[in-house]
């Protein structure tokens, strides 16, 4: 079996990305950036990000999770910490953040360490959730092998069935990472594959080191 694909291709052509017309902030350019995806049609999810982390097997491990938050300090998402991805972070926290938005033609790659979200902060999003969210989170133990759907199903409704009318608490191994970024990479597409490429560069004095790299 085999399927060419190199009759694929395209050119980019709807923007740019130049030294003079963006800040010395990679946060405020991501901010820029991630504002004028949203409101440009086309991506279903703008915060859907691709997060790498490094196996205990050695391997990179890469899976979409979807970011809730990015501040000055960092960017923000959800999940288990006895996960697969829970456990690579515990005996690595380098971890590697990818956004890919095709509507405007654009790619951010994010190299940082992850670190857990304060406890508080975790409760509040997780009190937030719909319910029904709030028991997917408790009921599943992400990554473990079960043996069928029904099985999985079964799990829900007795867990259902215990906490009938009660408030539920977020369990502990569930909860934030806060990935703060040591370098922050911005491709626009641009025609002939002469593409835009914009790194920052986290310092140890804390400053930001802007260079282009060659498409
Ligand atoms: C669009 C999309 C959004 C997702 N969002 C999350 C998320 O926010 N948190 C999460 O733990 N998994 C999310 N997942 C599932 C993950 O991709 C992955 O299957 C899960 O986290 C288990 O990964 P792991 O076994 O490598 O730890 C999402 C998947 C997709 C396709």
């Amino acid at each position: 079996m085999q399927k060419d694909l190199s009759n694929y291709r395209k050119s980019y052509q709807k923007s740019e990305l130049l030294e003079k017309a963006i800040s010395n902030n990679p946060m405020e350019v991501f901010q820029k950036w991630f504002h004028e995806v949203e409101v440009t049609d086309g991506v279903d999810e703008p915060n859907a990000m691709t997060v790498s982390t490094i196996g205990l097997d050695g391997y990179p491990k890469s899976r979409v999770v979807l970011m809730k938050k990015f501040t000055f300090e960092g960017f923000i998402f959800y999940t288990n910490y006895l996960s697969e991805k829970g456990k690579a972070i515990a005996n690595n926290p380098n971890v590697c953040l990818a956004f890919f938005w095709p509507n405007l033609e654009r790619q951010v790659l994010i190299k940082g360490k992850a670190e857990k979200l304060a406890t508080n902060l975790s409760d509040g999003y997780f009190e937030s959730r719909p319910r029904g969210s709030q028991l997917g989170a408790l009921v599943s133990e992400q990554s473990e092998p079960i043996k069928s759907r029904q099985a999985l199903e079964e799990k829900l409704i007795a867990l259902e069935k215990e906490l009938e009318n009660k408030e539920i608490e977020r369990p502990k191994h569930w909860g934030g990472y806060l990935v703060r970024p040591v370098s922050i990479e911005f491709w626009q597409g641009r025609p002939n594959r002469l593409h835009d490429r914009i790194r920052f560069s986290l310092q140890e004095d804390l400053d930001w080191k802007i260079e282009r790299l060659q498409p």
